[in-house]
């Protein structure tokens, strides 16, 4: 089928890569013209594993193509997809500035039958609006189809190719037709692919993605209260989540959810439920509970040091707000440096991916290492922020023997409590007992 994709960010760029491998014949348009023509040479802007491998293949195939020219690609898709940033306004609400835009242009250029997809989370009621502002400039036949993502960071491809379910919000059955053709492939496995009204399917991303943050928020308050009465948060995650109604998954307490989806989200849908007189009081509460759930390791290290971290060195391993990913938005490592900065300490941080966005953020605030153990050499303690797999099974004779003291605050509960006191640490983890 013919596709185009209108931005390519993470969202855009996935889509439009995963829907040329499948065979499709791909247009990805961006207004951004340096992007375009680096990604015309094959350079990758985002770093998502797996994506690299598929993203030349269907290229040199020539499934798979890049324009700044809006016009190009409606001449070219039966199927558009709007794959657009709505950032956050400053009342918490998502700015649909751009997605109105890109429809008011569409409006005024499709002149045969389109399917036009909202894929960027949007509030309850956006289709109604990209539909209402295309039919002011159109006459042309269209349909808007709401069909939201829920790609992890890390696993989209995975995540794209194998979808546990796909959601299509629509009232017409001619784009149904062509989205159930377009995706059929993916659901080979039986997995489903959900029909509903265009409303439903931009509120099944909200709740989704708000629910999660609840789980999470939930575990972490479970774990504070863990760590006073002296139980062990990972023994009561265990017990709790072999209930299959709860489920094993997003019961890992740690420093605070981020990345650019669930504290977007979850404001954005609080929100939306104020406008209309709702109060979303849980939602309310995972934000408080969250925003001071990033700050509970830094009054831990400052009362280790005395209260004074002045001159002290603080290894630092992990900057993205999670692993597999370069992505540090709403990251609590960048809480944890500003703090320790600004009470005088010296951090030296590794990780794997994600220092360059760091670096072009907050530039030489902190120094940047080539390798875990040259982030942790001779620091007076290492703070762990992301739960990258190579700082599962460190060498901890190595790391003892190099750091000034053998003390770490781990914000991700990597290690048993009884391996590091055995190997001589001073350990401290979120809600359990030392
Ligand atoms: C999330 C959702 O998982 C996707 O389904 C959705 O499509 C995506 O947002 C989006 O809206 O685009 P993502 O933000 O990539 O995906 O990351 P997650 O793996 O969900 O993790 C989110 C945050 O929760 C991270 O900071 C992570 O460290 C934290 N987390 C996750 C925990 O603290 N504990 C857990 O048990 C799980």
């Amino acid at each position: 089928m013919k596709i185009t994709v209108v931005g390519t960010g993470y969202v855009g760029l996935v889509t439009g890569t995963c829907l040329a491998e499948n065979g499709n014949d791909v247009i990805c348009v961006d207004i951004d013209q340096k992007k375009v023509e680096r990604m015309k040479n094959g350079e990758i802007p985002i770093y998502e594993p797996q994506l690299d491998v598929l993203f030349d293949r269907n290229i040199d195939a020539g499934r798979l193509s890049f324009t700044t020219s809006l016009h190009e690609g409606l001449d070219h898709g039966e199927i558009i997809f709007l794959a657009l940033p709505t950032p956050e306004d400053e009342d918490g609400s998502a700015d649909l500035k751009y997605v109105l835009g890109v429809a008011e242009d569409i409006g005024k250029y499709i002149k045969d039958y389109k399917v036009i997809v909202d894929k960027s989370t949007v509030p309850v009621g956006t289709a109604e609006k990209v539909e209402q502002t295309i039919s002011k400039f159109c006459s042309s036949e269209f349909d808007v189809v709401s069909n939201p993502e829920f790609l992890r960071e890390g696993y989209a491809v995975e995540d794209f190719l194998k979808p546990e379910r796909i959601v299509i919000g629509t009232s017409s059955k001619k784009a149904e037709d062509l989205m159930h053709r377009l995706y059929k492939p993916f659901v080979r496995s039986g997995n489903p692919i959900i029909f509903m009204d265009e409303k439903s399917a931009e509120l099944t991303k909200y709740a989704s993605n708000s629910f999660l943050a609840t789980k999470i928020t939930f575990m972490n308050e479970i774990a504070n209260y863990c760590q006073i009465v002296g139980a062990d948060v990972d023994k009561v995650r265990i017990g709790m989540g072999t209930d299959s109604r709860i489920g094993k998954r997003f019961l890992f307490p740690g420093i605070g959810y981020g990345g650019s989806c669930f504290p977007k989200d979850v404001k954005a849908l609080h929100k939306s439920g104020q406008d209309v007189n709702h109060q979303f009081k849980i939602l309310d509460a995972v934000v408080q509970v969250n925003e001071a759930q990033k700050t509970i390791l830094f009054p831990e290290m400052k009362n280790h040091f005395m209260g004074d971290l002045k001159g002290k060195k603080i290894g630092l391993w992990g900057l993205s707000f999670k692993p597999e990913t370069d992505d540090i938005r709403e990251a609590p490592s960048l809480y944890m440096i500003d703090k320790l900065t600004e009470a005088g300490a010296e951090v030296t941080a590794f990780d794997p991916e994600a220092m360059p966005n760091v670096k072009s953020q907050i530039g030489d605030q902190i120094s940047y290492c080539e390798g875990m153990y040259e982030a942790s050499k001779d620091v007076d303690a290492l703070l762990i922020c992301t739960e990258w797999s190579i700082f599962r099974t460190p060498d901890f004779k190595k790391l003892k023997a190099e750091m000034k003291s053998p003390v770490i605050f781990d914000g991700r509960n990597l290690y048993e409590i009884e391996e590091m006191t055995e190997a001589g640490f001073r350990y401290s983890s979120i809600g359990r007992k030392h």
